[in-house]
């Protein structure tokens, strides 16, 4: 019997639907378990913010999101779909609705800037070269990097690379965007830049994210700053106020610990968040 349902109209999917959903995902390698039973949403609009301390397996986690890896038990839903049961080529269209932002940035050395931004456009070779350059051109404007274009990864200092790493994971107007560790590695000033584009890309796209990041100062400004487009800067929220859509989830040990606001992060008894705190 299904007769309460139809006094509420089912809302639309695109709507309701998480972006990502894992439901009891574990995952080992050859040893103990890196994740288990990791259950979890990212809501259309959200910014997730997720902490943990080195090789807790968060890298394994945002693999797991775009099926660089399959889990051993459990379901991950990228737009409503369980992609642990879709094969490869199923699994195409749906990585191409993500973008990702890998460690490091990860650029290739030998293509330029202009090919780096492109990689996926590339793969589809129906799109003409002119119709590239002009997209290259506005995901590199949006990072503040047109002059890039012709340039190699090389001659870039360590935050233009993680710019342009940006700017290709922005290439195909993403659904969901994956940040690894946008900031590791670099120097203070340089990482509130990366942070600022990341907040840009929240508040003016409005794309729904998961960001790795082992640095509080990072969660703090994301969650007490909105970019203001008129300035092209990120502003100081009101005195108290934070982002309603930007929330913790924290590992430890494989396991999910917190899942909550900054104002339950900042108040949680769990010891080893409090700990990771100081
Ligand atoms: N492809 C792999 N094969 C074997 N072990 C892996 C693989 N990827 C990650 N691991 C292991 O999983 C653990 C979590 O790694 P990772 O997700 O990279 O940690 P971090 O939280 O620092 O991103 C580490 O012990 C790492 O060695
Ligand atoms: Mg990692």
């Amino acid at each position: 019997m299904n007769a309460p349902s139809i006094l509420v109209a089912p809302k639309p999917l695109s709507d309701s639907t998480p972006v990502v959903e894992l439901r009891r995902v574990s995952i080992a390698f050859d040893g103990p378990p890196v994740l288990e039973d990791i259950s979890f949403t990212v809501a259309p609009g959200e910014t997730r913010i997720l902490l943990g301390p080195a090789g807790v397996g968060k890298s394994v986690l945002l693999k797991l999101i775009n099926g660089l890896l399959l889990p051993d038990r459990g379901q991950v839903l990228l737009f409503g779909e369980d992609i642990t049961t879709l094969k490869e080529n199923e699994l195409f269209p749906l990585r191409a609705r993500t973008g990702m932002v890998f460690q490091e940035g990860a650029l290739f050395d030998s293509l330029t800037v202009r090919d780096n931004v492109a990689y996926q456009l590339i793969q589809n070779s129906t799109i003409p070269d002119e119709e590239i350059d002009r997209r290259v051109r506005q995901a590199l404007s949006f990072v503040g990097l047109e002059q890039t274009f012709p340039l190699y990864p090389d001659s870039l200092s360590g935050g233009m690379r993680r710019r342009v790493a940006i700017a290709r994971a922005l290439i195909n107007n993403p659904e969901l965007i994956l940040y690894d560790s946008p900031t590791g590695g670099l120097d203070p000033v340089t990482s509130a830049t990366i942070i600022e584009l990341v907040m840009k890309e929240r508040d003016v796209h409005r794309t729904p994210s998961l960001l790795v990041t082992h640095r509080l100062q990072d969660a703090f400004t994301l969650c007490t700053h909105r970019f203001d487009a008129a300035r092209n800067s990120m502003v100081d929220l009101p005195q108290g106020k934070t982002d309603p859509g930007t929330t913790f989830l924290m590992l430890e040990e494989g396991r999910l610990i917190f899942d909550g606001s900054l104002h339950d992060l900042l108040h949680t008894n769990n010891q080893f968040v409090r700990e990771f705190l100081e």
